[in-house]
């Protein structure tokens, strides 16, 4: 039987980062995969399709609503959904076979099939021809990621029924997407949708958007991505789902009890991700779950209730980001190699890629109220922003809050244009524990839309905003 120093379940953001930091680090390793592709969720349906879509679809929405602000004219603006669709294929085929190379550069050992435990110390790989093989590892890792959390009266069926694997891979524009759930995939989908002529309809059970994030900056996002056509139904409730020839119909239900139905082409199942453990004999083998079926590790050793077998990204708790499961797999990876690995939890940035893009780093206001943290506040829209007016893309702003004695940053909360590379400054920040005047000193290149970050800094720190 071949032995392995490490063995990675999931060649996922987490499994494929830890393999590779691993054999960096003088390990030998194995990863084992069951799909055709490496890269995971993310990379085969997730962030990358969804992000190439995104940016097709925001440049078919700029040739037909903004250019014309700038002086350029197009006519007869069409949108080819087969060819945009195939861009998409291909940016995932590239970066999917990218994890391939970098399997084959640091030598990492890769098994294609579905594995489970047979051991403590041993995985099975059955592959698809039904062919299994066995074997053994010091150290195994758990990164088998998530899958769509399905809706028992809304049986997913592919056609009208769909997840968002499904929705990165429509053939046409969908005349009227209903969407349950305005988490992330529904904003980011629903945008994507919208963008190229659907009408959008999305049911959300919370009163707002983005759970416990800073309310004021969910608010401004939700009249922004409203005005651009997206139709909120908050606190809602879906009933069932009904099917009327090509059409669906769903049952839906508001706060006070009053029923209604909504008839659409398509419906999008978006009420977050479960972590994925089917056939891998993880519980067989007398690993611990969380009540929430998530494998329980150790904070930040990673280490489950089992000594020499350890778990990553999505499978654990905490959110399911790719950014965060591949920060887990590098510390990890290190943990293994007798190194400090450690992932810095409040660091990590979240990023909704709508247009304006929203991005946040840290508390909100509410969670510092709710925590009895004392704070100040500082804000500056990005109207005034030199750079954002020469882009025409003026809509959102940056909220900084800090600690109202030290001037810690507790937080930061950007609506805006490009926001998912301007958080980047931010999360160092965190990173090296700076305070809002650490940003407000710090030389901002002119004209950037990073100047809006410095001013924010600047009114938190005491209120000496320049530009405003
Ligand atoms: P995964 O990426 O899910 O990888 C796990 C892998 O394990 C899979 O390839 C699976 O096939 C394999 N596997 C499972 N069980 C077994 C087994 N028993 N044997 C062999 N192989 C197995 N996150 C972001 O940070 N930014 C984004 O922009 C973003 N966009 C997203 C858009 C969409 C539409 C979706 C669905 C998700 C998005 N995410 C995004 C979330 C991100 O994809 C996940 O957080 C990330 O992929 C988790 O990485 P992971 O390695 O834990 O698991
Ligand atoms: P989500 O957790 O972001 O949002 C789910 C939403 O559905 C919540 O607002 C919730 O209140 C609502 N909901 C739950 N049950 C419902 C019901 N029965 N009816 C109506 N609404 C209901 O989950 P989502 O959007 O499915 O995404 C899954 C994961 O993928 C997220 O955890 C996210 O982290 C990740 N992801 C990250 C992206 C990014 O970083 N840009 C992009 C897309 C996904």
């Amino acid at each position: 039987m071949e032995q392995y120093d490490i063995i990675v379940i999931g060649a996922g953001p987490g499994g494929y980062v830890a393999a590779v930091r691993a054999a960096q680090l003088g390990k030998k390793v194995a990863i084992i995969e069951k799909r055709k592709t490496l890269g995971g969720t993310c990379l085969n349906v997730g962030c990358i399709p969804s992000k190439a879509l995104l940016d097709s679809s925001e440049e078919y929405h700029k040739a037909k609503h903004k250019l014309g602000d700038h002086g350029i004219s197009i006519s007869n603006v069409k949108i080819d959904i087969k060819k945009m669709m195939e861009r998409k294929d291909k940016v995932v085929s590239e970066v999917t076979s990218g994890v391939d190379y970098l399997m084959k550069k640091n030598k990492i050992t890769r098994y294609l099939g579905l594995g489970s435990f047979v051991s403590k110390t041993e995985v099975q790989i059955k592959g698809e021809d039904g062919k299994v093989e066995t074997i053994a590892g010091k150290d195994i890792i758990i990164a088998t990621g998530s899958t769509p959390i399905e809706i028992p009266t809304f049986p997913i069926d592919g056609k009208t029924l769909i997840t968002s694997d499904h929705a990165i891979a429509l053939e046409e524009v969908p005349e009227h997407l209903i969407i349950v759930g305005a988490g992330v995939i529904g904003l980011e989908l629903g945008s994507v949708w919208s963008r190229l002529g659907a009408k959008v309809s999305i049911v959300e059970l919370m009163p707002r958007l983005f759970g416990t994030s800073d309310q004021a900056t969910a608010g401004l996002a939700q009249r922004i991505l409203e005005k651009q056509g997206l139709n909120f139904l908050f606190e809602t409730k879906v009933l069932g789902t009904k099917a009327k020839g090509k059409k669906v119909e769903v049952e839906i239900e508001d706060k006070s009890g009053k029923k209604s139905t909504l008839e659409g082409d398509k419906v999008l199942v978006s009420i977050g991700r479960r972590p994925n453990t089917d056939g891998l004999g993880a519980k067989e083998i007398g690993i611990e779950f969380t009540d929430r079926g998530r494998i329980k590790v150790k904070p930040n050793h990673f280490q489950t209730n089992i000594p020499n077998i350890y778990a990553i990204g999505d499978v654990i708790d905490g959110p399911m980001l790719a950014h965060k499961a591949e920060d887990e797999g590098i510390a990890l990876a290190e943990l293994l190699a007798g190194k400090a690995g450690h992932v810095n939890y409040r660091a990590i940035p979240w990023v909704v890629y709508t247009w304006p893009e929203v991005a946040w780093v840290g508390y909100g206001e509410e969670e510092l109220k709710n925590q009895g943290i004392e704070y100040k506040v500082g804000k500056y829209m990005f109207k005034p922003n030199a750079r954002a007016k020469a882009m025409n893309e003026a809509d959102g702003q940056v909220k900084v809050l800090a600690d109202k004695k030290t001037d810690k940053l507790l937080g930061v909360h950007i609506v805006g244009p490009r926001a998912s590379d301007l958080i980047a400054e931010v999360a160092i920040a965190f990173e090296f524990g700076a305070s809002a005047e650490d940003i407000a000193r710090s030389t901002h290149a002119h004209p950037t839309l990073s100047e809006a970050i410095r001013e924010a800094a600047m009114d938190a720190d005491a209120k000496w905003s320049i530009h405003s």
